[in-house]
Order: structure tokens, then sequence, then C-alpha cells
């Protein structure tokens, strides 16, 4: 019998309107634009505005896109993940709701929390349930509202995040194509230089704690830097030696957004050159889960059917890794 792979088999995305650009964070806190681009890459970050709309509500707008591009009927979905650390509700699940909002009345859901290795795991995730045979369509949105946890008083975190989402479908393929490989990872050691202090279990939220901001991001970022290059490099390495390929072999690097100078140093272990890494951090800074897809809808145009693809991830927990995807479709326009 041969062996089912799961393939990607379209992507789909949403942005929301509002440039937060290095300009107007200026007037927020003591930087700059040059400090920004030089350490960072990102020149601006989107921000969704508007009372009342949450995760869920970037989430739907990246599926539609894919269910309309795709020409897919939603009531063919057999399980919608949401990649995300900013749900919509504690408790209630955001993938559910977005589920039912899109017409995928035979699908179940659940939410997927790994910081922003969130849709890294999630591709796993979706792949493993396709291998098993037992489903044929996975929606895999990786989805955050970063500006509904960030403090713009603190330089440290509010010039690195914004807002996105993308989408990204699960499909048997029966020519081998799909994830080749996974190396997946996780160290406790991270919670101490990266979390939200307070809303959680070991510290509900109280006046007090709202009063002390520590419903907002901290991050340690010297440190998170450190474990960041060296983890995403050493993982994105190992997937190369371990499937015996060579940079020739490599067409993209789809590594997560937070630093370009990260980004940078997973791409130079790798020996990939710089025309082969994709990049949208200038436009859209961090948006923690939905890196990773945005990545792939903004390059869809770019990408051929059997194109090798080495996907990397690194964030809070901390969590880390790597997987090797052969691409499954050419872009029909
Ligand atoms: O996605 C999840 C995982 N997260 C990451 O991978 C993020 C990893 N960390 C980083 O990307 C970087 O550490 C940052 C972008 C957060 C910071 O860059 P850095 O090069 O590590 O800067 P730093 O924190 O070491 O600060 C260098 C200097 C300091 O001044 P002194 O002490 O040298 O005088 C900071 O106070 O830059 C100062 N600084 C700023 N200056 C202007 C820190 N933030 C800012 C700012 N604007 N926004």
């Amino acid at each position: 019998m041969t062996k089912i792979t799961a393939a990607i088999s379209a992507v789909g995305k949403y942005v929301p309107d509002y440039i937060l650009t290095n300009k107007e964070l200026e007037s927020y806190v003591d930087t700059n634009d040059e400090w920004i681009t030089s350490r960072t890459g990102i020149k601006e970050r989107r921000i969704l505005k508007g009372e009342g709309l949450g995760t869920s509500f970037m989430a739907i707008k990246a599926a539609e896109d894919l269910l309309q591009k795709s020409g897919t009927n939603a009531a063919e979905i057999d399980l919608v993940i949401v990649a995300t650390a900013t749900p919509d509700l504690p408790v209630a699940s955001t993938a559910v709701y977005v589920a039912t909002k899109i017409g995928a009345i035979n699908a179940f859901g659940y939410d997927l929390q790994a910081a922003c290795s969130s849709f890294l795991y999630g591709m796993s995730n979706a792949a493993s349930y396709i291998e098993s045979g037992r489903y044929k369509k996975i929606l895999l949105i990786g989805a955050d509202k970063m500006s509904s946890i960030i403090n713009y008083e603190d330089r440290a975190t509010c010039i690195i995040f914004g807002d996105g989402a993308g989408a990204a479908l699960f499909e048997p393929n029966n020519e081998g194509l799909g994830l080749q490989d996974e190396y997946l990872r996780s160290d406790g050691i991270g919670r101490d230089f990266l979390r939200i202090e307070a809303g959680g279990s070991i510290m509900p939220p109280t006046l007090e704690t709202v009063n002390a901001k520590k419903h907002f991001v901290y991050q340690e970022g010297k440190t998170v830097f450190k474990y960041a290059v060296s983890n995403m490099a050493d993982v994105s390495e190992k997937m190369l030696t371990r499937n015996n390929l060579t940079e020739k072999d490599i067409q993209w690097l789809v590594a997560h957004q937070a630093n370009k100078r990260i980004i940078q140093a997973t791409a130079n272990r790798v020996g990939v050159s710089a025309d082969k890494v994709m990049m949208n951090i200038h436009k859209y800074g961090n948006t923690t889960s939905a890196t990773l897809p945005l990545l792939l809808a903004d390059y869809e145009d770019q990408l051929k059917k059997g194109d090798n693809l080495i996907f990397a991830a690194f964030g809070g927990g901390f969590t880390w890794g790597s997987i090797y995807l052969k691409w499954a479709y050419n872009t029909k326009n």
C-alpha cells in the first residue's frame, strides 16, 4: 500500500487595513525608524481596529479567501485548527466559532497554542490526521491579534508585533508531495523570558494586575534572540542533513518572521542565498502564528509543484522546530 502524504492544496490570507508605521511609533515611545529597521527589518505592521473584533475576524477572512480562491466547499472540511496565542475568549474555542461562521458545518475544531511555533506545530497535527487516512480536508489557520496584548508604552515589544491571519488547506496527495519530515522541540526554561504574567491560572486578573500592566507581553529580547538564532539554525540544518539535502536542493526557506537578523542567521547556516528566503517582516512585523501562512500566501505565485520548502520557527515556551515540505501545485492564473 502506498503511503498517504499530506500536502497543502490551497492558501489564503487577511491583513487589516490600518498600517502602523515606525514613524507613528516614534510618537508613542522613545524609538526611531533607523533603530527599528536596522535591528529588526520592520518598517510597518497592520493593526486590527474596531470594537468587538478579535482574532476570529481575521481568521474567518483568511479562510474565506482560501475557500473562494480554491473553490473549496466549506461543508467538505473535516477539521478546523486555529493556531493562535490570542484566542477571542478564554475557554470558548476560536476555531469552533470560525468553523461555524465559514460554513464548515461538518467539521470539528480546536485551538492550538505554541506561541510563535503554533502554525508549525499545527502543520504536524494537520499532516498526521491526513496521513492516518482518517480525514481528507483540514483547514489550518494561523491568526493573531497581537495588538490586543501589546503595551504601546513598552518600546521593547511594541515595535515588533502586528496583526494578521493566514490559512492553508491540507489534503491527501498520491504523488508523494507535501510534508516529508518534521523535527519539533520545546523547553520550559523559556517562560521566564517571554510571557504574559497575569490572566492565567497562576495569577488570575485583578485590579492590581491590570494597573501593573501584567496582561501585556513581556520579553527579554536579547535572551530570546540568542536562543532563537541558535535553535532555528540548528533544526533547519538538521532537517537538511537527515534528508540528504544540500542548499542546492532547497527552493525556499520559510522562516518565522520575528527579526530579519534571526532569519538571515538561519539562512546562512543552511547556506541558501537571499533570493530563496521568503520575507515579509518589513510590512507585517511579527504576527506570531500568522507569519508562516502569510509568507505562503504572499509567495504562492512563485511556488512550483515539487519545490522543496524548509520551514523553521521559534517562539515562547520555548517552542521551535523545522518541517520539510514538497510544494504540491502550480498557481493557475
Ligand atoms: O517571535 C518570538 C520570538 N521572539 C524573538 O525572536 C525576538 C528576539 N529578540 C529580538 O528580536 C531583539 O532582541 C529585539 C529586536 C527585541 C531587540 O534588539 P536587540 O538588538 O537585542 O536590542 P537590545 O535589547 O540589546 O537593546 C540594545 C539597545 C539598548 O540600549 P543600551 O542599553 O545599549 O543603551 C536598548 O535600551 O537599544 C535600546 N533599545 C531601543 N532603542 C530604540 C531597545 N529597544 C529600543 C527601541 N528603540 N525600540
